[in-house]
């Protein structure tokens, strides 16, 4: 089929490539020009695995990346993969949606052939029957039938997005008729994931809800886990025998310094403020986020205990990306930590093997390392705060520390003396 992909972020250009690996011709928009540079010379500015490798194998062939909408009318699908921010007020601000809907539309002013607009980014329930719908047959200057509407969520988690994509454990199709429902299923075909298939706003829902879940399923540890360590008791132990029940999943329930990334915090404030709109109030939201913001902050809590005046001592952050296996720096839980020891005058000397570049964008007065051996040399203490498989091989490398205090955020370090957040 030939797709369109509107956005070439994570998600557009992770969909890109795996459309073109299903087969499919794919005409890449995307509106930044060193983006779409670099998807044409097969070189990423994302770090994903197996990312890299496809798109060498795609690009120029079957993907052709591009800034502006003139392949839209030749295509048979467009999916919407623009993104969705946290806006001022908290609920998701669609003003990106708007603009792609606006460029969208009026690229089919002048074609008569069918074509299936997908939102594949994450909206609020109501966003494609009330924005995007009315826009496109606006600027289009189409009739309602001869443009069909769908949604097609997104469930990939950044570091295994190419894996996630190629093998989803379902795929959500919502649409407001059959035909653009079908052609969206027909897009995927040689996958094997069970498709569900709903209405417009169930599937939007779908969506959030999942989020939502997880990022319950992640505060839930934490609080258990705050229990936990008062108690002395190691909370993987218990998480170990509470995920067994195959009711509960043994999945998000790693205790530690909380949730980031570009989804979970900003999904579950707009489902927090959409509940607010509709006259319900999110009790259990609420308390999700509370324990998020609360829970790296504890980590600093546990430092000044051991490093009671932290002014002028050099901490060691091991892990600024908000997961393991991205470059991706999106509400990191890293930030907070270190806004903390940057506040309370700590120096603050930081490695990642893949975020050192995204965390300066944010943070620049901090020393960024090419190495964890260099952060650790003469450093007053040690936090890791994200769960890099590497970091669990670190041994001798503490030795060059001026005072072994270690404090793990994640559950990642082997040695025994490092001391957990909630464990
Ligand atoms: N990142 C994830 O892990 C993930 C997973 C599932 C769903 N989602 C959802 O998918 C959506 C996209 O997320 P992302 O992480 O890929 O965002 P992103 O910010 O990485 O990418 C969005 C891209 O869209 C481009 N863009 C913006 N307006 C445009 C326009 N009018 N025309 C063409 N391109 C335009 C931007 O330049 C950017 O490159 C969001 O709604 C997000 O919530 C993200």
């Amino acid at each position: 089929m030939r797709i369109s992909v509107i956005g070439g972020g994570y998600v557009g250009l992770v969909s890109s490539i795996c459309f073109a690996e299903l087969g499919h011709l794919v005409s890449l928009v995307e509106i930044d020009p060193e983006k779409v540079e670099s998807i044409n010379l097969g070189k990423p500015l994302i770090y994903e695995k197996g990312l890299k490798q496809l798109l060498s194998i795609h690009a120029g062939r079957n993907l052709h990346a591009r800034q502006n909408y003139d392949a839209i009318p030749a295509s048979d699908l467009s999916f919407i993969c623009v993104g969705t921010p946290q806006g001022d007020d908290g609920y998701a601000d669609l003003s990106m949606i708007r603009s792609a809907c606006r460029s969208l539309g009026q690229s089919l002013k002048d074609n008569d052939d069918y074509h299936v607009v997908v939102v594949k980014s994450t909206v609020p329930p109501g966003t494609t029957e009330d924005l995007v719908m009315p826009s496109i047959l606006e600027y289009s200057g189409r009739e309602p039938g001869e443009i069909g509407f769908a949604i097609n969520p997104e469930f990939l988690r950044e570091g295994l997005a190419v894996q996630d994509f190629m093998n989803p454990d379902r795929i959500v199709i919502g649409s407001n008729e059959k035909r653009p429902g079908d052609l969206v299923e027909s897009v995927y075909h040689g996958l094997a994931a069970p498709i569900i298939r709903t209405g417009l706003k169930s599937a939007e829902m779908i969506k959030y809800a999942s989020n939502a879940f997880l990022a319950t399923k992640i505060s839930f540890s934490n609080e258990i886990g705050n229990v936990c360590k008062r108690l002395g008791i190691d909370v993987y132990e218990v998480m170990k025998g509470v995920g067994l029940d195959h009711r509960i999943n043994p999945y998000f329930l790693n205790a530690g310094i909380g949730f980031g990334g570009s989804c979970f915090p900003k999904d579950v404030s707009a489902l927090i403020h959409l509940a607010d709109r509709v006259g319900v109030t999110p009790v259990l939201l609420r308390s999700v986020m509370d324990v998020n913001e609360q829970q790296p902050l504890k980590i600093v809590e546990i430092l000044l205990k051991s490093v009671k005046d932290i002014k002028g001592k050099r901490v060691a952050v091991l892990g600024l990306a908000f997961k393991n296996d991205t470059d991706d720096v999106r509400e990191s839980r890293a930030i907070p930590v270190i806004k903390e020891l940057v506040g309370r005058g700590a120096l603050v000397a930081a490695y990642d093997p893949k975020a050192n570049a995204s965390m300066r964008e944010i943070l620049p007065e901090i020393e960024y390392c090419k190495s964890a051996s260099q952060a650790l040399t003469d450093a007053d203490a040690c936090l890791v705060l994200t769960e890099w498989p590497e970091f669990g091989d670190l041994n001798k490398e503490f030795e060059l520390m001026r005072s072994r205090v270690i404090i793990d955020g994640r559950r990642v370090l082997s040695c025994r003396d490092a001391e957990g957040i909630c464990w």
